[in-house]
């Protein structure tokens, strides 16, 4: 049912962590499943130097987080939009039809993370629009 890459990245996931003092962080749930994924960014001069993930999901959720930041560290931040759910599937030889929405998430989260950075720093990144507001997102403390 996964294929080999979702298999290993959901048992080895990269990049899981956070950063502290980040340079984006985004979070975003899952509506129809309630799963919750974050993102931490670290960019200097538009490069995305490191980048980390929390996820509170399915091995899917895991699976996906985990290569959508292998996809985008060491990437500019234009690149990194072209990290979709899409992308991140087809980097990991695809995903269960019943699945797909899950991947949905890591985009989601990237792009949260990437619209907090161009916010704290007063920029404007071509295509970003902005994250649906994630309601723990301030309060929230708790491990995931
Ligand atoms: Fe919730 Fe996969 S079932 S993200």
């Amino acid at each position: 049912m996964y294929t080999k890459k979702v298999m290993d990245h959901f048992q080895n996931p990269r990049n899981m962590g956070e950063i502290e003092g980040a340079s984006g962080v985004g979070t975003v749930g899952n509506a129809k499943c309630g799963d919750i994924m974050r993102i931490y960014l670290d960019i200097e001069d538009e490069i995305i130097k490191d980048v980390k993930f929390k996820t509170f999901g399915c091995g899917a959720a895991v699976a996906t987080s985990s290569m959508a930041t292998e996809l985008v560290k060491g990437k500019t931040v234009k690149e990194a939009m072209e990290v979709t759910n899409k992308a991140v599937m087809e980097a990991l030889d695809g995903l269960p039809r019943a699945k797909v929405h899950c991947s949905l998430l890591a985009e989601e989260a990237l792009q949260a993370a990437l619209w907090d950075y161009a916010k704290k720093n007063g920029i404007v990144i071509e295509g970003l629009v902005e994250p649906k507001p994630f309601e723990e997102h301030e309060e929230e403390e708790e491990e995931f």
